[in-house]
């Protein structure tokens, strides 16, 4: 390929250095991921590898002849982990699929077999990896891939609330008018049931929230409507997969965002999944709480102020945390 053509296809940052990514799962998230990395260049090489030998092979093919539109440079899929080694980033997105009624957490068990199996031989091939988890119950996923592989704890963190907080951002984009990249709100704890939108911190551009008054659909954004919002993305995920089995392009979306911030080297603010050590009096737990992200994985972890009920609803959320941990041993 001549230089110029490179040079309107690449990023500068991606022609100076290799940068692979390794998808662990080629079902609908994984694959999702994988057009998604592909199509925002989110790293020159994609692999992808699952158990499933002709469908991974047929995923990686459909993908790769599209290379000719896209910035990656090369896609590969294998039932083989060695088409993981030396990956710059790992994603682990198989296991269980949540049924219809079935909460992440009911899947801990099933979860947790599926890490068994895999991550060992995942972490031969890649052990500088920064891992990154999708799988749910992510956070409990998270913990357990963290205690497996004996890694420091900035090279393990999971997905967390990075989807749940651009769907809490989309929504009051909905109702406010404002393009979403200027909604700055978070959601942080379990990506599940408890988790906790930081309505006291949100601001559209530098006004906060509590000040924006009407909305575009004639109400105004008082607690009733944060509280409709935060319903609603807690129910986003059921009311997907009761219409389409899964969900799989946000959440491919969501965690491109995030392999970049750690190829690029970003330090972005995304409320991913980590160890927790005294946040807001929390330790021991991964939950997600607004961090920075960046070549080295979890960066610092940020202190927002907070109401005291937030404080309570994130502690409730990181004591479910553990106790469902326990009941895998963790
Ligand atoms: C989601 O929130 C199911 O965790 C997945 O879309």
């Amino acid at each position: 390929m001549s230089k110029e053509r490179a040079n309107s296809l690449y990023p500068a940052s991606m022609l100076t250095r290799r940068s692979k990514v390794g998808i662990v799962g080629a079902g609908f998230v994984g694959t999702a991921l994988a057009y998604a990395c592909q199509i925002k260049g989110a790293a020159r090489e994609i692999a992808l590898f699952d158990i499933n030998k002709a469908k991974v092979e047929a995923e990686a093919l459909d993908l790769a002849h599209g290379i000719q539109f896209t910035p990656a440079a090369s896609i590969s899929g294998s039932d083989d982990v060695e088409v993981l080694r030396d990956a710059d980033v790992i994603v682990i997105t198989a296991g269980p699929q949540q049924k219809p009624g079935q909460s992440r957490l009911d899947m801990v068990q099933a979860m947790t077999n599926i890490m068994h199996s895999i991550l060992p031989k995942v972490l031969n091939v890649a052990p500088d990896a920064i891992y990154i988890l999708v799988s749910n119950p992510v956070d409990i996923a998270t913990y357990m891939a963290l205690k497996m592989s004996g890694l420091p704890s900035h090279q393990v963190f999971g997905s967390g609330t990075v989807l749940d907080t651009s769907r809490m951002r989309y929504l009051i984009s909905q109702e406010t008018g404002v393009a979403v990249q200027n909604v700055h709100a978070y959601i942080a704890g379990e990506h599940g049931d408890s988790e906790v939108p930081l309505w006291s911190s949100a601001e559209i551009g530098n006004v906060p929230l509590s000040r924006w008054g009407a909305t575009v659909n004639g109400g105004i954004f008082d607690d009733k409507l944060k509280q409709r919002i935060s319903k609603d993305v807690v129910e986003s995920a059921y009311r997907i997969i009761d219409g389409k089995g899964v969900t799989n392009f946000a959440i491919g979306l969501s965690v491109t965002n995030i392999i970049s911030a750690v190829m690029r080297d970003e330090d972005r603010v995304l409320t991913v999944s980590s160890l927790l050590d005294n946040w807001n009096g929390i330790s021991g737990v991964c939950m997600a709480a607004p961090t920075l992200v960046g070549r080295s994985g979890v960066g610092r972890v940020l202190d927002p102020p907070i109401t005291l009920d937030e404080r309570d609803a994130l502690t409730r959320s990181a004591e479910k945390l553990a106790e469902v941990a326990k009941t895998v041993g963790l």
